[in-house]
């Protein structure tokens, strides 16, 4: 909807131009840019995009001074207390909660799509017996392209949900594959007659030798913080799929882009960081020392698991994670866990120091859930692997709303040239 307009007048004031405001269903306004370049000859400038919205999105709404965050309408709270992984599913695909038959009809047919192409199973062979998982689900998640042609045509919207369902159904199966190469132990096939959560243990913690009993404590947990995971509008990984399939390049390159930009560790690889960090601080006589650390300027240390771009008052979702902590934790007969003892006491200490207070630096969704995959016996190389399951889902959305919008274009944003203005060629015998 359009509302208003900003009028933009050029320094010398010899040109002016009406950029048109549109308003969406919450959250703040935007200016429309889009003819700015044409009419006035300037482009915008926004490292980051701090202020820049990418598309129109009906998928995920963040409100970052409120905490609030919701999928297709839904508070996450709500969510997380009363549905389930793959109903979330469906209804960040298809935009409503499903009724019971369409349901059953989803759930059927993701835990159809589970099994992997045996010549796929084979690539893990060729994999270093110390390769990062996440290099291995990458590698994988990209060569689905190499297997799975009768779903690459962008513009047959069949096709594109058989791709949805086979990448929902198989990142787990690419996943515990990926965990039992670095362990050494044999491949586990999928079981049809489990949940998707339940699956994914079973697939990761079952050996041929002797029978496993799913715990439903950690499949709950699992279930939840895949909820918590699946979806966050523009995030760094998100953008990421978006722009690669801009061009048209099919669906599963795009995933694999997403995956990659999911690695770093300013985004979906803090939750690595973050026990990685806690290992290093070791004991709460060590807190004072990193804190100071994240503060000094000439450091390159930061806190991790801290701070967001978005949140600027408090993560919604590390409130739910640190709740579930303690249940967790409690269920699984961990009554003494130093970690998340050492995790709540920085905490503490970081919200009281006025250098996180002033910056408003706050827990983000990773600051607590490696504490939780680390109590169900998931290594830490896994953490990152375990977050890209629960954001595959958030993923293909984003695809299938970017593909299906009429006025998306390719990703291609401008920049301000710094390096030399036109020089000449020198030979090499007179440089
Ligand atoms: N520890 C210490 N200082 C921090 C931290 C931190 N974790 N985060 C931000 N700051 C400081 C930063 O130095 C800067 O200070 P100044 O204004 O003096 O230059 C200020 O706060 C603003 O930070 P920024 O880097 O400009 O903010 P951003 O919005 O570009 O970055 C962030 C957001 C999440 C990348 C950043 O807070 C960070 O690196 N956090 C640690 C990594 C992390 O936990 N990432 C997970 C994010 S949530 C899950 C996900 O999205 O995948």
């Amino acid at each position: 909807m359009t509302k208003e307009a900003y009028t933009l007048t050029s320094p010398d004031g010899s040109k002016s131009m009406e950029l048109p405001v549109r308003e969406g269903t919450v959250g703040p306004a935007v200016v429309d840019i889009a003819k700015l370049y044409k009419e006035q000859g300037i482009f915008t400038y926004d490292p980051g995009f701090v202020a820049t919205g990418s598309c129109d999105s009906k998928i995920t709404y963040i409100d970052g001074e409120q905490g609030i965050l919701m999928y297709r309408g839904y508070p996450v709270e709500q969510l997380a207390e009363h549905s389930s992984f793959i109903e979330v599913c469906y209804l960040l695909l298809y935009g409503d909660l499903p009724n019971k038959q369409q349901l059953d009809r989803f759930a059927t047919s993701i835990t159809r799509h589970t099994m992997l192409n045996e010549g796929m199973l084979r690539f893990f062979n060729g994999f270093r017996y110390d390769a990062h998982p996440m290099a291995m689900l990458s590698a994988v998640v990209g060569s689905m392209s190499a297997y799975y042609h009768d779903t690459m045509d962008i513009n047959n919207p069949e096709a594109r949900d058989v791709f949805a369902h086979r990448i929902l159904a198989k990142l787990p199966t690419i996943a515990a594959a990926a965990f039992k190469k670095s362990v050494g132990q044999p491949f586990m096939y999928p079981r049809n007659d489990l949940g998707f959560s339940e699956n994914l243990l079973h697939m990761l913690f079952a050996v041929p030798a002797e029978p496993y009993e799913i715990d439903s404590v950690a499949a709950q947990a699992l279930d939840l913080l895949f909820i918590l995971h699946a979806d966050h509008e523009q995030n760094c990984s998100t953008s990421t799929v978006r722009m690669a399939g801009s061009s048209g390049a099919n669906p599963y390159s795009a995933i694999a882009a997403g995956v990659s930009a999911l690695w770093g560790p300013a985004h979906g690889g803090a939750n690595e960081a973050v026990l990685r960090m806690l290992e290093q601080i070791g004991n709460a006589g060590n807190i004072k020392k990193f804190i100071a650390k994240a503060k000094d300027k000439d450091d390159p240390f930061r806190l991790m698991g801290f701070g967001h771009r978005v949140y600027k008052n408090f993560d919604p979702r590390a409130t739910i994670i640190r709740e579930m902590c303690h249940k967790v934790l409690k269920q699984l007969g961990h009554t003494n866990s130093p970690l998340f003892e050492l995790a709540l006491e920085l905490e503490q200490v970081a919200l009281k120091d006025p250098y996180f207070i002033d910056k408003n630096l706050y827990p983000n969704v990773d600051f607590y859930s490696g504490i939780i995959y680390r109590a169900l016996g998931i290594p830490t190389s896994m953490f990152t692997v375990m977050f890209a399951i629960g954001r595959t889902v958030g993923w293909v959305a984003h695809w299938q709303e970017m593909i299906t919008d009429p006025n998306a274009k390719i990703s291609r944003p401008r920049q301000l040239y710094t390096g030399p203005a036109q020089r000449d060629y020198v030979p090499i015998a007179k440089r």
